[in-house]
């Protein structure tokens, strides 16, 4: 059996990163490292159910202590059923957000009224002991830019993080950074401003230094 990767995506909003999952799995699988692609909140059918009832409805339909354990109760569904029997059967996991963004949005953006960064880490351990994805890109882009881009989308398909103000949006960013500081390790910050290409190669590169060659 090959060697398998946990590689996750995280960022604010309107960074691509939905864009550059598909594409590094069509590499990889060319490379003979098979994968599959999940999200989060997400991923399996109950998980699912829980991402309509905390993405849909108003601004501030909920508060971030339930917001953070019911991203932490699909997180666990998500990974006893999918993400570690996949790594298991030596199927790579890419997956389009994960435990960074609770501590981004729940954790830190919400100011006051978040839990901070303790609270979620504690809650972490309960739920994933010491798993940790083997890679994380965090993908950084300006908060006019990203603002800029979600405006350009459908109106069905904006979520209720993406109404919040300018202020949220900003200090979502810096959480990402700071998680990045806090992990170098694990995590690389990639600038989401650059083409689709750019940005691609740099993490098919990072990819190969890191994870293949090893
Ligand atoms: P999605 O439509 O996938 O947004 P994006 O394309 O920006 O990733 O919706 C996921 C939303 O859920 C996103 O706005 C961030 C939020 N979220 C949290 O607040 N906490 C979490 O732990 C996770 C996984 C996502």
């Amino acid at each position: 059996m090959g060697k398998s990767f946990f590689i996750t995506f995280e960022g604010g909003e309107g960074v691509g990163k939905s864009t550059q999952i598909k594409i590094l799995s069509d590499y990889l699988e060319k490379k003979m490292y098979k994968n599959i692609i999940t999200r989060e909140p997400g991923g399996t059918e109950n998980a699912e159910l829980i991402r309509n009832i905390v993405l849909k409805g108003k601004v501030d339909s909920w508060d971030a202590t339930s917001e953070a354990l019911l991203m932490f109760a699909a997180r666990r569904d998500h990974f006893i059923r999918k993400i570690k029997p996949n790594l298991d059967n030596g199927i790579s996991v890419l997956c389009d957000r994960f435990a960074d963004s609770t501590m981004a949005y729940q954790g830190i953006a919400y100011g006051k009224t978040g839990l901070g960064v303790k609270k979620v880490e504690d809650l972490y351990k309960i739920v994933l002991g010491n798993f940790t994805p083997h890679l994380t890109f965090i993908m950084d882009l300006s908060v006019e830019e990203s603002l800029h881009r979600i405006k350009k989308r459908d109106i069905d398909s904006i979520n209720r993080y993406e109404c919040m103000d300018i202020e949220f949006h900003k200090k979502l960013r810096l959480a990402f950074l700071d998680i990045a500081k806090n992990n170098k390790e694990r995590c690389v910050v990639i600038d989401a401003s650059k083409s689709i290409d750019d940005i691609h190669n740099e993490i098919c590169n990072i990819i190969e230094l890191k994870l293949l060659s090893k």
